[in-house]
């Protein structure tokens, strides 16, 4: 870097910061932390090309061919982190009932015990980087500032593509404004003279998420990888804004925001939660069939983090905080999202993917573009792959949970309202686990509420996005399960009070539908084609819309016949219909056990219209 070696404390603040808070917290966290140099981000492009250089020296990155891969570069990280690490995440506010059942919480005051002897001197021999950003437009109303401090230039070249970074978030902070504090190190401190020994410094063992709801704090130790450490994402956009959505009655959720324009021009906004790694990216980017579809459109507003307001005109308008995308690279190919796959053809930051001879990157799922497998690979951990050792050991050349990171304006999908800072009126919510069988293709609930409790019971099987055991069935909630900021049931109700201050507005409610991609057969594998496909599911949630559908009566809300799904272009029969709408008796009385289970665990301001839904769904299966 440029920028001066530290002496003494000497912050090198820049003439345009101003904003007294802002300089005296960098004080006190340069002063705990005991970096060697501090270097204020102003997040243009001369920066982000010299970081991106930097790091190719420090081996951190391998830069693409540019013949093949414009402006990209690829990164291996450790082994150790290579994703979220949800049991090191802790939401500390100062009562524990109000982190909840589902979050791992600690006082205060305990944990800051905690971090205080581990910040001492993180950052001995690296350089703190301050990291201006901002969630929303900038300078909107709806937008939130955080300011990030890491010790990764890892980190900071990724906040530029996933955030509005840089100066001009300091002339919107001026003087007084309010940010959000986000402390993040990697956590490998180096002694005098000490070189880093590898390229992905981290700490293998100590790993610490911390959130301190109240005072809006976000302190990240240890790890280098995605939402543990680009702290605006998961952290500020969703656990911290979580609570002041909750304080200020909007809601920040983990979904996707789509615009779907029709033959005649007519457009729609959808925002549908997923659990991570179960398909926001790919619906927010879905192209409709060829066939049946002509003149269908899908645009991207965001494939995430959505920030929903009820507006006075009793509509809920949401905005994408974010301003790129980081996501799940292995599946995704030119048949399951072209729109993605054009989105990675330059200035991209590949993680955890492979790297070919000829210096560009592949993943599981693209021998499906090329109708092979690549004969060699340099695999995600740096060693050799073909497709003998892989048939032999099962190894993946891409990690699993490996992922790109890209700006929101390299997506040929991109709305045009993508960074609207009024945001989209959102006409349905769609909730979707990942389910292998019993949760049927797609349902409508019948009102708001029969929608909650839809959204409150979701089970998904676990994916590599998060470090753990995969494929196991785990409730999580509206998807928000390792993201929700504060009690769970308490977010429940949250959305229940929703209904009632929208409809006091006037306005009809948006309506709340539950899709399952998902549903194998007998041999194991998926029976609905999904992806582009999953536009002839939207479609007849449009028809609902428009009153054009009626769907028909089921124990869990309206689906369609099977005459009401358009079936232009598509194989698919009225029995493997039936296989992914089918909804199994016996199935379901084991999963309302589940759902029961699930309600204690969160009895503490369980909302009881939830149980009594609950009853209603037994009576109604009980008399099926
Ligand atoms: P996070 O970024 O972790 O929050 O995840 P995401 O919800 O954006 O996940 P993404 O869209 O990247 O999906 C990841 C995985 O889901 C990949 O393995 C995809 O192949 C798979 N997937 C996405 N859509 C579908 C679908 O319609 N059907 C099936 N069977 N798989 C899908
Ligand atoms: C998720 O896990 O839901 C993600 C990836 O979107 S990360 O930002 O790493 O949390
Ligand atoms: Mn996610």
């Amino acid at each position: 870097m440029n920028s001066p070696a530290m002496q003494g404390l000497n912050l090198n603040t820049p003439a345009y910061v101003k904003n007294g808070k802002l300089i005296a917290w960098v004080a006190d966290m340069a002063a705990l932390c005991k970096p060697d140099a501090i270097y204020w981000c102003d997040g243009s492009q001369d920066e982000y090309d010299r970081m991106c250089q930097q790091l190719v020296d420090a081996g951190t990155f391998k830069k693409l061919n540019p013949a093949k891969r414009p402006g990209s570069y690829l990164a291996l990280s450790d082994p150790s982190d290579v994703a979220r690490v949800e049991d090191r995440t802790y939401i500390c506010s100062a009562r524990k009932e109000d982190a909840g059942p589902t979050n791992n919480w600690m006082a205060p005051v305990d944990m800051r015990a905690t971090l205080q002897p581990l910040f001492d001197g993180c950052m001995k021999g690296r350089t703190m980087y301050v990291v201006p950003f901002s969630m929303g437009p900038l300078g909107s109303h709806i937008a939130h500032i955080g300011v990030e401090l890491t010790d990764s230039a890892y980190v900071v070249v990724n906040q530029k593509l996933m955030t509005r970074m840089g100066k001009a978030v300091h002339d919107v902070l001026g003087t007084d404004g309010e940010f959000v504090p986000c402390m993040h190190t990697v956590g490998a401190p180096l002694a005098e003279g000490q070189k880093d020994t590898t390229a992905w410094p981290c700490n293998p063992t100590v790993k610490y998420i911390v959130h301190y709801p109240e005072t809006r704090e976000i302190w990240s130790y240890g790890s280098g990888y995605g939402g543990n450490a680009l702290l605006g994402k998961k952290c500020l956009a969703l656990r911290i804004a979580s609570n002041m959505g909750r304080d200020q009655g909007w809601l920040a959720e983990h979904m996707l925001i789509l615009g779907v324009t029709n033959p005649q021009g007519k457009k729609y906004h959808v925002a549908a939660a997923f659990p991570s790694a179960c398909g926001k990216t790919n619906f927010s980017m879905l192209v409709p069939p060829e066939a049946g579809f002509a003149g269908w459109k899908v645009t991207t507003i965001g494939d995430d983090i959505a920030w929903i307001k009820p507006h006075a005109d009793g509509k809920m308008y949401a905005i994408n905080p974010e301003a790129g995308y980081f996501g799940v690279a292995p599946g995704t190919n030119m048949h399951t999202n072209p729109n993605c796959m054009l989105s990675l053809n330059r200035d991209v930051i590949f993680t955890n993917v492979a790297l070919t001879d000829d210096g560009d990157v592949w993943w599981e799922g693209m021998e499906k573009d090329t109708g092979s497998l690549p004969p060699h690979l340099i695999d995600w951990q740096g060693k050799d792959w073909t497709p003998e050792i892989a048939k032999q050991t099962g190894a993946k050349a891409a990690h699993p949970n490996s992922r790109f990171t890209v700006a929101a304006t390299n997506n040929p999908a991109l709305d045009p309202q993508w960074d609207d800072a009024d945001g989209v009126a959102i006409d349905a919510f769609i909730f979707g686990g990942r389910r292998s069988t019993t949760v049927p293709l797609v349902t409508e609930a019948r009102t708001w509420m029969e929608g909650v409790y839809m959204a409150a019971t979701m089970g998904s099987e676990t994916t590599a996005a998060a470090f753990g055991a995969q494929g196991v069935v785990r409730r999580d909630p509206f998807a928000m399960l390792p993201f929700c900021g504060y009690n769970m049931s308490d977010y429940f109700q949250h959305w229940l009070d929703m209904e009632h201050k929208l409809e006091s507005m006037g306005h009809t409610l948006p309506k709340i539908f539950c899709v399952n991609w998902f549903r194998k057969d007998e041999a194991g594998k998926f029976v609905w084609p999904g992806y582009g496909e999953n536009m002839r599911v939207l479609k007849w949630m449009i028809d609902r819309i428009e009153g054009q559908a009626q769907g028909e009566e089921t124990m869990f809300g309206l689906a369609p016949t099977y005459g009401e799904l358009n079936w232009t272009g598509l194989d698919f029969s009225s029995e493997q219909f039936k296989t992914v709408t089918q909804i199994d008796k016996a199935a379901w009385v084991e999963e309302l056990k589940l759902h029961a289970t699930h309600f204690e665990q969160l009895a503490y301001h369980l909302p009881k219209e939830l149980l009594d839904t609950k009853a209603e769904l037994e009576k109604r299966l009980a008399t099926a």
